[in-house]
């Protein structure tokens, strides 16, 4: 075993057997130390929809260092965070107003935040609850494990969690051609009673828009989601959207929330994609009836992250979200989840231990029917085949990069169908 002195996330103290040593990471692939080219099947955690090294990145930062790297954001604005903030609220019509932050979790705690305190502006302190989905994933810090519902996230820290209300009997679909995905027979007395009881102390509803990432990539019915939705509206619950998973670009579109399931949120959470994966920044896009109210109370909101507004990030988003715009990416991906569908549907004709396949965008799942020491197995079995794909519990998905993904799926193909083999 190697020495190292990195305590890697999502691992124990010392590296374990079958961990990679990285040399370079180039368009869809990751070289390591050995010389072996393995095929990012899940694009670096869900992060890089240009693969790596692109040169959008590179002119992008390079372009932005003859001016600077970054400068206190407190009372000092740059053109390159204004057209960055000026896009992405944009995207929507009710948004006038975004917030920056280096990381996924920090933006949802940013939203979970101004939901709150437009309460407490509002003489509504005791709307201090949060409702979530079980099978949810909002990020890690002990604020946002609170609207986490997936149990081994939480473990040891019960003790530290916030305790809010939780969502289940959700209906997952396989796909938007599962027929539950326009119509989930949805239980309005039940879900009207839900609400009644909880929003009153509640502040939010918090969703992942569609997909379900940490939970194995689950997909939730789009009509009972407009329902849910709705029905918070009806009880004057903020909508969180995190769409820091499948937000710009993951699932063929800019934003899920309005134009897949044609809502507009309060607040939206946009990371990961957001710079292509090169430079952390996170980003909450501003609903204005939230800064309405903090105008109103003339109200400072006490939240100063240091590297917020980071102008080498802002300077790769404003390029991506370009790119979004003028390549083929969007409709790339939409032709795509035809493919991912085919090619795992032949993967369950061939391995009977292959269960279910589900997809949507460029997220494709199959569902494994495997003792969990064979699970346990797949990561490494996959490194001996050439490609990075790590299982979420039985739920083994791909996620790759979109800026080759029609050329891309055939190495998928076959390099999944030699893993499943070696099984
Ligand atoms: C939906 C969703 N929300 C929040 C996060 C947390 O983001 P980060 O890891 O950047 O803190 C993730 C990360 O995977 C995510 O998928």
């Amino acid at each position: 075993m190697q020495v190292s002195y990195t305590w890697l996330p999502a691992g124990k103290p010392d590296i374990t057997d079958g961990n990679v040593s990285i040399a370079m990471a180039k368009e869809s692939f990751l070289t390591t130390t050995d010389g072996n080219k393995i095929y990012d099947a899940i694009s670096s955690w869900w992060c890089k929809p240009l693969g790596h090294q692109h040169l959008l990145v590179r002119e992008s930062i390079l372009n932005q260092l003859d001016y600077f790297e970054h400068h206190i954001p407190a009372n000092a604005i740059n053109s390159t965070i204004e057209t960055l903030s000026n896009r992405l609220t944009k995207i929507f019509t009710q948004m006038d107003k975004v917030m920056y932050a280096s990381d996924g979790s920090s933006a949802v705690e940013i939203a979970m935040k101004l939901s709150y305190e437009t309460r407490v502006l509002q003489n509504e302190s005791h709307r201090s609850k949060f409702i979530a989905l079980s099978g949810g994933y909002h990020g890690e810090t002990i604020f946002t494990l609170g609207v986490c519902g997936i149990p081994e996230y939480k473990e040891n820290y019960e003790a530290l969690i916030p305790t809010n209300y939780f969502i289940d009997n959700i209906t997952y679909v396989t796909g938007a051609n599962d027929p539950l995905w326009n119509d989930c027979n949805f239980d309005s007395s039940y879900w009207d009673s839900f609400f009644s009881k909880y929003a009153p102390t509640g502040t939010a509803l918090i969703i992942e828009p569609v997909v379900q990432g940490a939970a194995g990539m689950k997909i939730i019915s789009r009509d009972f989601l407009i329902k849910i939705i709705n029905l918070a509206r009806c009880y004057d619950l903020h909508i969180i959207a995190d769409e820091i998973m499948v937000g710009l670009g993951r699932l063929g579109c800019y934003c899920v929330s309005n134009e897949i399931l044609g809502i507009e949120p309060d607040l939206v959470c946009f990371a990961k994609n957001l710079t292509a994966g090169a430079i952390p920044m996170s980003a909450v896009v501003i609903n204005r009836k939230i800064s309405d109210c903090f105008r109103k109370h003339q109200k400072t909101f006490p939240h100063s992250h240091t590297h917020s507004c980071n102008a080498l990030a802002a300077a790769v988003a404003v390029k991506y979200l370009n790119y979004l715009d003028t390549s083929s990416i969007l409709s790339d991906v939409k032709l795509a989840e035809v493919e991912i569908f085919k090619m795992l549907n032949n993967l369950k004709a061939k391995f009977s231990f292959v269960k279910t396949v589900s997809a949507i965008g460029s997220i494709g799942a199959i569902e494994l029917d495997l003792p969990k020491k064979s699970l346990d197995q797949v990561f490494s079995i996959g490194i001996k085949e050439l490609i990075y794909i790590r299982p979420i519990g039985s739920s083994l998905y791909i996620m790759p990069p979109l800026y080759n993904i029609l050329s891309d799926l055939q190495i998928i193909e076959t390099r999944l169908n030699g893993l499943l083999s070696r099984i």
